[in-house]
């Protein structure tokens, strides 16, 4: 079983999200998915609870409560607490891919060096078997701390593997027990471009395989996205127009 950890203390930079699009995703490929919810706040489970039946199946590991991390699965996903890390060691042995989600601000950033440096303290960057990578989510267009960022990026030789954008859409998705991967791929083509290298990265994804691109509506011409961002303009006109599709969309939802 693959396990895959989303870790940062920082409250608030993604992992809920991140971890409940990597188990919609794992599991709409056909993989046997386990949402491990360590957080005592329950946002993972409740999400889970909260989904329509229809929906892609995902089992849900109380480990919050200390139900054992056991099961018949091909990959668990780990959604860790915005809390100390001290708190997450017991799974460092067992873990295969760390991503750390971190909002591209100030504030974030210095955390994120801190978080860096109790990883390092603790061995986590010795160990070869774990792949370490950083997500920046909730980018907003024309950022001025993406340089900020890089320079962590270099100080820490931690790489970048995705670049989320700032959009209502996850919020709105995750509101109604939904991800972007259960809309209908043209209503949300641009953000799920950006998760192409995530899966890459965590090897749910086979960049070779056509025919899931075209399932996700990834085809050729859609690219994912870098940080060399359109004008804020016309930016926050299309985010508006995915917006008001995924509002009636909601609508249609009840
Ligand atoms: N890319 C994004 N664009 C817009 N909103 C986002 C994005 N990613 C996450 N959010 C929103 O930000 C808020 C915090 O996200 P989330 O709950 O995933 O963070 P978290 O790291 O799990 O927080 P905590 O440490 O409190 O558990 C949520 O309302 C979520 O919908
Ligand atoms: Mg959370």
């Amino acid at each position: 079983m693959k396990h895959i950890v989303l870790l940062n203390p920082k409250g608030g930079c993604g992992k809920t999200t991140i971890a409940t699009h990597l188990a919609v995703y794992a599991s709409t490929m056909g993989l046997r998915v386990a949402l491990a919810d360590h957080d005592k706040q329950q946002s993972s489970h409740d999400w889970l609870k909260s989904r329509p039946r229809r929906c892609a199946d995902i089992a849900a590991i109380a480990a919050y409560d200390g139900v054992s991390l056991e099961g018949e699965f091909d990959v668990m996903i780990h959604d860790m607490p915005g809390a100390a890390v001290s708190t997450a060691h017991s799974i460092a042995s067992v873990c295969d891919k760390l991503i750390i989600p971190i909002t591209p601000s100030p504030i974030d950033i210095k955390a994120a060096l801190r978080l860096w440096v109790t990883l390092s303290n603790n061995g986590w960057l010795d160990n070869t078997s774990m792949n370490i990578g950083v997500i920046a989510n909730r980018v907003k267009a024309n950022t001025k701390y993406l340089k900020t960022f890089d320079s962590f990026l270099t100080r820490t030789g931690l790489p970048r593997i995705a670049t989320l954008r700032d959009t209502q859409n996850y919020i709105k998705s995750l509101d109604a027990g939904l991800t972007l991967f259960d809309l209908p791929p043209g209503r949300v083509a641009n953000d799920l471009a950006q998760w192409q290298p995530i899966m890459e990265w965590t090897g749910l994804f086979d960049l070779e395989d056509e025919e899931l691109l075209s399932m996700m509506g990834l085809e050729d011409d859609v690219q994912p996205s870098d940080d060399k961002f359109v004008s804020l303009e016309s930016m926050n006109y299309e985010q508006q127009q995915e917006e008001d599709a995924m509002d009636e969309y909601s609508g249609e939802l009840g």
